[in-house]
């Protein structure tokens, strides 16, 4: 685990996405777009949405658009920046959830690959704190790797972290958590929508 922000992997992680926010932004303006409009249509008008890890704020553009009402967190400096140009954000480790929110605060959860570049057994403590978070029946949608090895990745605009979750291990640990597990998809991501149980 991690101890100083030195040698944290989410600390290092995080500052790769400053080299070139805006072509980060760019590239998934599109990417599995239909996911958030899903989630979006999943839940009754005006619900209020945790954006977790929200990136430059596309999903926070399209929840709010959906009649939501979604808050971000978020570490990354210039991604809040460009986030709060769509909505509510709050600069925050996901790590922290349980002490920034107060429980049962949400109707839904989203996850869109910001778990990524914590650890294994960080991650297993924020699905808890998102079970606690989550109103009865709250919708959570996570996802996370599902190819390649846990470790550093060394990239064109920096170094990450990235966890990695084969076969059935992701879903497991989420139905494990105390969420009722209602549609998985495998492929280079495994994406997992589930409601508290
Ligand atoms: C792969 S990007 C995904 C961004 C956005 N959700 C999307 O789908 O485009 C991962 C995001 O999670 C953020 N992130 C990673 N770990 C975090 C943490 N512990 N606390 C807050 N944000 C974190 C990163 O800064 C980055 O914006």
């Amino acid at each position: 685990m991690s101890e100083s922000p030195d040698n944290d992997p989410v600390i290092i992680s995080v500052a790769a996405y400053s080299t070139n926010p805006i072509a980060y932004e760019e590239k998934y303006a599109t990417h599995l777009l239909d996911r958030p409009n899903c989630f979006a249509s999943l839940l009754s008008p005006g619900s209020q949405i945790l954006d977790l890890g929200c990136g430059p704020g596309r999903d926070i553009r399209i929840f709010s658009e959906g009649g939501h009402k979604p808050i971000g967190i978020e570490l990354n400096p210039e991604f809040i920046e460009m986030a709060r140009r769509q909505g509510d954000v709050i600069q925050g480790d996901i790590r922290n959830i349980s002490s920034i929110f107060t429980p049962s605060s949400f109707d839904g959860v989203w996850a869109q690959a910001s778990l990524v570049h914590l650890e294994k057994l960080e991650i297993d403590l924020v699905l808890q704190d998102l079970r606690d978070l989550l109103k009865p029946n709250g919708l959570l949608y996570a996802c996370v790797p599902a190819t390649g090895e846990t470790g550093w990745l060394d990239e064109s605009d920096g170094r990450r972290w990235y966890t990695t979750w084969p076969e059935d291990s992701f879903e497991i640990a989420v139905r494990t958590t105390g969420f009722h597990v209602t549609d998985v998809t495998h492929g280079p991501y495994v994406e997992v929508w589930a409601t508290k149980a």
